[in-house]
């Protein structure tokens, strides 16, 4: 369905060639003085140079010509010559009840044949969640929820880190403290224990333990090294090892992310393309691709326009060993195999921007993708505290992901049990709903590659452009159907009447553009923009409920309007939220 401010561009453009003017100058904007009008059309001033006219001249023009128009209830030249619209409140009704009855509200969405392949979540195994991971996870959940109401075909990869030298100095430490673990006892046959020979917490001890002791302890690291290198070669009791490290792991992690709502379709890692290596390897040096640099194998990848140095991207160290760079690009290889993607996304630290550059380009030179398969690498900024500063623990540390969570959980339950009459059990069910909004929320309302300042208070506030402000309206609505319910009254859009006063005027034209917000949300990766639109929405909403007594309305026609235009409000904030990732309780 035609985007509205399109509609009413075409109308303005239509006006123009009937004066006798180029039709690319009749495009309309919002306007940017909602005092004066709601919308306007700037294209005389540029029409002026060309025609050789003063601009409000060209303006008298337009408007006389739109003077009959249905689309406008008001439009006026004013100088030096714009051209000041407001639409009519047909025209608004007749769309909103298209969009209403459309299945995407008007979205033009995919036909389902584009297949991609989002990389969010990006964790090391036996590491604890850290502020850090929050924003991959909550940033490409929303992407990958945009993209599935597109239509597309999306599927969320995890990428855990869960090979190379972090393993090994696990595997080492562990072997210092228990050589007698059967896994080291190279001469064992039988089966394995299936129970781990260690719990999270103990793995969560023993790995910055390990890496700690690593960077004093040469003869320590040398063991982390082999040890690697065994895991790597496949010895069985090290394998085994690895296997539990995972196991475990990935129990903790799969707690965690459901905790923040965020889920993936395939928990692969590092390792798991650890056999395709050789396979890419002799593919890039029998093209030609690769060669060797002081023992090292590498592909160039600078390229003659490059303003900065772009360093070659490794494929193998001197030692052979492979690296972040090799199973990169081993997963793309593989992604390509099984899955062919039109496009992969990468939801990464923006720190990461050229080591995804070089990536990128070598997959590209090498033909590991496909001319038209589209890499892109959506990189965030750093969660900052209220010092402007990497947010912290009081001492100074990494502050604990699930500590984080928790401490917004508790917050909110005070908030939500003082001044409340309600059990603890039903008030901790509620807080949880709204600290996850209250946490999402401040994170993707900011410009994903902006850093930005996690301020609890702030967010759990529910005033202001806050989840639990927007969860608040949501509540508010469906509290309000309910008592219409209670007397009969069935909201249904199909009601919506020409809007009679300001404030629903507004509602509804804020409500309307919420396929161009999704469209450009989508084309952009910009879940901020879905935020923008629920906040708009619901200072819309807000002011509309201040200005008309809902229930109370007299004529039936315009209080089965109002209900149907908060049925819509409704519809499109939980939609809106879901591809956010929260949702909204029933109250608050
Ligand atoms: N595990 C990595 C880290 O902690 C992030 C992984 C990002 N994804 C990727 N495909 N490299 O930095």
């Amino acid at each position: 369905m035609e985007k509205f401010i399109d509609l009413l561009s075409k109308e303005v453009a239509d006006a123009f060639e009937k004066a006798g003017y180029d039709a690319n100058l009749g495009k309309v904007n919002v306007s940017n003085r909602p005092d004066l009008c709601e919308y306007q059309c700037n294209g005389a001033m540029a029409a002026a140079k060309v025609y050789h006219k003063a601009p409000i001249m060209v303006a008298n023009d337009v408007v006389e010509v739109l003077k009959d128009s249905s689309v406008f209830v008001k439009v006026e030249a004013v100088n030096p010559g714009f051209i000041n619209l407001d639409v009519s409140p047909s025209a608004l009704k007749d769309y909103i009840l298209r969009m209403a009855a459309d299945e995407k509200f008007g979205l033009d969405a995919h036909d389902g044949s584009k297949t991609v392949i989002i990389d969010y979540g990006g964790p090391n195994v036996a590491k604890p969640l850290h502020v850090g991971h929050l924003r991959s996870a909550v940033i490409g959940e929303s992407i990958k929820r945009i993209y599935r109401y597109m239509g597309d075909k999306v599927i969320g990869d995890i990428h855990l880190g869960d090979w190379g030298l972090q393993m090994g100095l696990i595997i080492a430490e562990l072997r210092e403290r228990q050589p007698e673990l059967v896994y080291f006892d190279e001469s064992f046959e039988g089966e394995y224990p299936s129970e781990a020979p260690f719990t999270i917490s103990d793995l969560e001890e023993i790995y910055p333990f390990a890496s700690g002791k690593s960077k004093e302890d040469e003869a320590f690291k040398a063991k982390a090294m082999e040890a690697t290198f065994k895991l790597q070669s496949g010895v069985r009791g090290y394998r085994a090892l690895w296997k539990h490290i995972i196991n475990v792991s990935v129990a903790d992690l799969k707690r965690n992310y459901n905790n923040l709502n965020v889920e993936f379709d395939l928990w692969n890692g590092e390792s798991t393309v650890h056999d395709v290596i050789p396979g890419m390897v002799s593919y890039l040096k029998d093209n030609g691709y690769a060669h060797l640099d002081q023992g090292a194998l590498v592909v160039d990848v600078k390229e003659e326009t490059d303003t900065k140095e772009i360093p070659p991207c490794m494929i193998l160290k001197s030692d052979g060993a492979s690296l972040y760079n090799t199973t990169d690009l081993a997963t793309i290889m593989e992604r390509m195999r099984l899955y062919n993607p039109d496009e992969i996304i990468y939801v990464v630290d923006k720190r990461q921007d050229l080591y995804f550059e070089q990536v990128f380009r070598c997959a590209r030179k090498t033909k590991l993708v496909n001319e038209n398969t589209s890499l892109k690498f959506l990189g965030f900024g750093t969660v900052n505290g209220k010092d402007g500063h990497a947010f912290k623990t009081r001492d100074g540390g990494v502050l604990r992901l699930e500590y984080l969570i928790n401490e917004i959980n508790d917050k909110m339950l005070e908030k939500i049990l003082s001044g409340r009459e309600m059990s603890k059990e039903e008030a901790t069910e509620i807080s949880k709903i709204v600290a996850l909004s209250a946490l999402k929320y401040g994170d993707l309302s900011n410009q994903a590659s902006k850093n930005y300042i996690f301020d609890i208070d702030k967010f759990i506030s529910f005033e202001g452009d806050t989840g639990p402000y927007l969860l608040y309206t949501v509540v508010r609505i469906k509290s309000i159907l309910a008592k219409a319910k209670e007397e009969g009254l069935e909201a249904d859009t199909k009601n919506i009447i020409e809007p009679t006063d300001a404030s629903s005027k507004n509602l509804l034209k804020t409500l309307l553009t919420f396929n161009s917000v999704v469209e450009n949300a989508y084309d952009e990766l910009a879940p901020h923009k879905i935020c923008a639109y629920l906040y708009d929405m619901a200072n819309a909403f807000n002011s509309f409920y201040h200005e008309n007594n809902i229930m109370k309305e007299e004529d039936s026609a315009v209080k089965a309007s109002f209900l149907g235009m908060l049925k819509l409000t409704l519809d499109l904030a939980e939609t809106s939220m879901d591809m956010l990732g929260f949702s909204a309780p029933e109250k608050m």
